[in-house]
């Protein structure tokens, strides 16, 4: 009597210790599927380290852009798409592949191409909103000196406060709503076109942006360089091919309601295009934009200035912003309110 009841005293703690220990090999179990997935989350290369800042090894020379806008001047559309072709030359065996985007700006396909013609896909690595350095990691190492070719389609988001393209509303006489819309940055930023396209967007990587911009025919679009203008039954799209490298910060644009009609001037062998609202402001002074314009500006031979409410004021080659408000505060100071 006395021993059976030990014997079952034993026995329970058997069964215990039994499935304690299956709970815990189960437990073992779980835990390396979870490890396990995180690391393919990851693609498990050493990707968690993204540089802050992008090292040169891959140096773009030349960047083909495509854009395309849905707004009109009377209808706001938040998305846009569009798809760059960087060349660049990898001065260095390389494993990894780095440059900025925006967080608003998602990738939808990448491929690389190399110097023999080869195209193949790399897989997407780490992202670091903080920096803005997104990281991929090409099927085989770049070979030293090689030049290549990055293919990106991307879509993006307009009005989104963080320096990317905006829509600026606006009313004419009669108290209708139009819409314009901008990029540019200041002329003391050093980076921001990562806002509006994936691209190398620092100092150290100047390079040649040539612009394709499909959007209504409705809008007139102005950008660094002069225009050439595609109009076809399908679409119209603006051309604008650069002539010179330019640091990505310098790029910018503007679609402007084609009623919206210039002033042009012809000053010191360039040729200015002031777009302004005339029922608001009466004139913005040529001595004054080619004072404070872009020098680089010269080379192209044309500004177009854009001044609207709301607009942030920027000085790029061939190209200026100007807040109303100032121009308005500009015409009082200079005595030009009453005169044409
Ligand atoms: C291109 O092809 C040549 C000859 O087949 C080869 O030596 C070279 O490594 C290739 N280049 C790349 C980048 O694969
Ligand atoms: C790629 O380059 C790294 C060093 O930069 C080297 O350790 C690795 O073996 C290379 N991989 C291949 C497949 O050549
Ligand atoms: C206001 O003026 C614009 C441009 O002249 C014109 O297109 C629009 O139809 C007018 N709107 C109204 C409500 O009159
Ligand atoms: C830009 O260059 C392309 C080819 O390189 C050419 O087809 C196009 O007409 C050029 N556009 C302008 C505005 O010069």
């Amino acid at each position: 009597m006395r021993v059976q009841k030990i014997r079952h005293r034993f026995e329970c703690n058997l069964r215990f210790l039994l499935t304690w220990l299956v709970l815990s090999a189960l437990a073992c179990i779980i835990y390396v599927f979870v490890v396990f997935g995180s690391l393919i989350n990851k693609t498990v290369l050493p990707s968690n380290n993204v540089p802050s800042t992008i090292p040169y090894v891959t140096v773009p020379s030349e960047y083909n852009v495509f854009l395309k806008f849905d707004s009109t001047p009377q209808t706001v559309i938040r998305d846009y798409s569009g798809s760059i072709r960087m060349n660049f030359l990898a001065r260095d065996a390389i494993q990894q592949l780095f440059f900025h985007r925006g967080d608003k700006v998602k990738i939808t396909s990448i491929t690389l191409e190399d110097s023999n013609g080869t195209t193949t896909t790399p897989t997407a690595g780490a992202y670091d909103r903080s920096t803005g350095v997104q990281a991929y990691i090409p099927l085989a190492n770049l070979t030293s000196q090689e030049n290549y070719i990055l293919r990106i389609d991307f879509n993006g988001e307009l009005d989104f406060l963080d320096g990317g393209p905006r829509h600026i509303a606006y009313t004419l006489e009669n108290g209708t709503t139009r819409y314009s819309i901008v990029f540019g940055n200041s002329v003391t930023s050093f980076s921001g076109l990562r806002y509006l396209m994936p691209c190398l967007d620092a100092p150290d990587f100047p390079a040649v942006f040539n612009f394709n911009i499909r959007h209504s025919s409705r809008y007139r679009v102005i950008s660094n360089f002069p225009d050439l203008i595609q109009q076809s039954s399908a679409y119209t799209a603006t051309l604008f091919n650069a002539s010179f490298p330019m640091d990505s910060s310098q790029v910018a644009l503007a679609l402007i309601d084609v009623e919206m009609l210039p002033d042009t001037v012809q000053q010191n062998g360039l040729t200015i295009r002031k777009y302004y609202r005339k029922s608001v402001v009466n004139t913005i002074s040529t001595d004054r934009i080619i004072q404070f314009m872009s020098t680089r500006s010269e080379q192209i031979g044309k500004v177009d200035v854009l001044a609207l409410p709301l607009l942030f004021a920027t000085q790029q080659p061939g190209i200026t912003f100007y807040n109303e408000n100032d121009v308005l505060r500009e015409n009082l100071d200079l005595g030009l309110i009453d005169s044409k």
